[in-house]
């Protein structure tokens, strides 16, 4: 029966790396506090007005090579973000006008931490019922050009890091594929970590106060998001499992978003999961939400330690709220 697999896939951060003692110079925060919350030690952040589609570019040229396709080989484009280079059109116009495919479809995905994993099941949709052959996946963002960089904003600000990361989806008849992948979002808990300002259901969207008080920053109750984390991503992952007939046993490698390298441990803590198999760079990057879990499986694919014939399980959570978990066979 076809299925999708992954054909190929591509990463890119911009070359500024920005470390702890960096931020402790622009508001009041220490290494110490960063590292011991968070385990980030350093991220990249832009230089000047780079758009979430200019590192998604870079990304998607990366997996277009790997997978031996042309841009003009993609049907569709699937854009996963919440740092869009634009209010609207979405980042994936962008992108495509940048690939150079006019005409080829191209869809925003708003689903924050998640936004790789919801992608990933559309590509997955549109292979297997036929509507497309081969789909660009990518998770891109910019954060650092929209967070409070004083110490007003540092319980956010020291957590994100910008860069993109990238799939070709395609069709297979093989063993290798994307086996499930079971999606959730609970809107009841919207404002625990949002951005207000500009937006439609204000009026007017912006306003010299609304800048002043700082309500175009992002807005998160740390405590709370990383309490709905640690319940929901090992609720999820046994039910993907138990569903598809795994036991975690059977679990080769773990890559889970990279929101904080605290709540990793706890999960992997809660689910009895060998530590040894989960993928964590989140130290090196930040958090880079929509690109971060594309770039970690790209990574421990490209250092071998996800390899050909092994069951990947990929775990996201994040605004939305918005969870899930994707079964690979690699
Ligand atoms: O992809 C999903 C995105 N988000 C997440 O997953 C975030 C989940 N939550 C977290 O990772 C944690 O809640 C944080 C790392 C954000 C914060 O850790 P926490 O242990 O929950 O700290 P807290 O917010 O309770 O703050 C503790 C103290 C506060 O000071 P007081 O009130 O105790 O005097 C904060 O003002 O730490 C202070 N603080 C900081 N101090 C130094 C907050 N941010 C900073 C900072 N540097 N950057």
């Amino acid at each position: 029966m076809t299925g999708s697999t992954l054909l190929g896939m591509g990463h890119y951060v911009p070359p500024r790396v920005v470390t702890n003692n960096d931020l402790a110079g622009l508001m009041e925060t220490t290494d110490e506090w960063i590292t011991q919350r968070t385990g980030i030690k350093e991220r990249h952040w832009v230089d000047g007005n780079v758009g979430a589609s200019e590192l998604a570019e870079i990304a998607s040229r990366g997996a277009l090579a790997e997978a031996g396709l042309t841009p003009q080989d993609i049907d569709l484009i699937l854009f996963a973000t919440l740092s869009p280079d634009l209010n609207f059109p979405g980042s994936g116009c962008l992108l495509q006008a940048r690939l150079g495919i006019p005409g080829v479809p191209a869809m925003d995905i708003r689903n924050q931490c998640t936004g790789f994993l919801y992608g990933l099941k559309t590509a997955d949709a549109y292979i297997r019922s036929g509507m497309a052959r081969h789909v660009l996946l990518v998770g891109a963002e910019v954060h650092s050009t929209g967070i409070d960089v004083t110490t007003r904003g540092r319980d956010v600000a020291v957590l994100f890091g910008d860069g993109a990361g990238a799939a070709i989806v395609g069709p297979t008849e093989g063993a290798a594929r994307v086996i499930d992948s079971e999606l959730h979002a609970d809107g009841r808990f919207a404002e625990i970590l949002m951005v207000e300002a500009p937006a439609s259901r204000m009026n007017p969207r912006l306003s010299p106060q609304m800048l002043e008080e700082g309500r175009h920053y992002p807005k998160m109750d740390g405590r709370s998001v990383f309490k709905h984390a640690v319940e929901r991503l090992p609720e999820v992952i046994h039910s993907v499992l138990k569903k598809n007939g795994y036991a975690l046993s059977d679990v080769d490698v773990l890559v889970p978003h990279q929101a904080n390298l605290r709540i990793n441990e706890m999960v992997t803590r809660q689910l009895g999961f060998a530590p040894e198999k989960v993928v964590n760079n989140i130290q090196k990057y930040g958090n880079t939400t929509a690109a971060s879990i594309p770039i970690a499986l790209h990574e421990a694919v490209l250092d071998g330690r996800v390899k050909k014939g092994q069951l990947v399980l990929l775990a996201g959570f994040g605004a939305g709220l918005t969870w899930g978990a994707t079964l690979v066979r690699w």
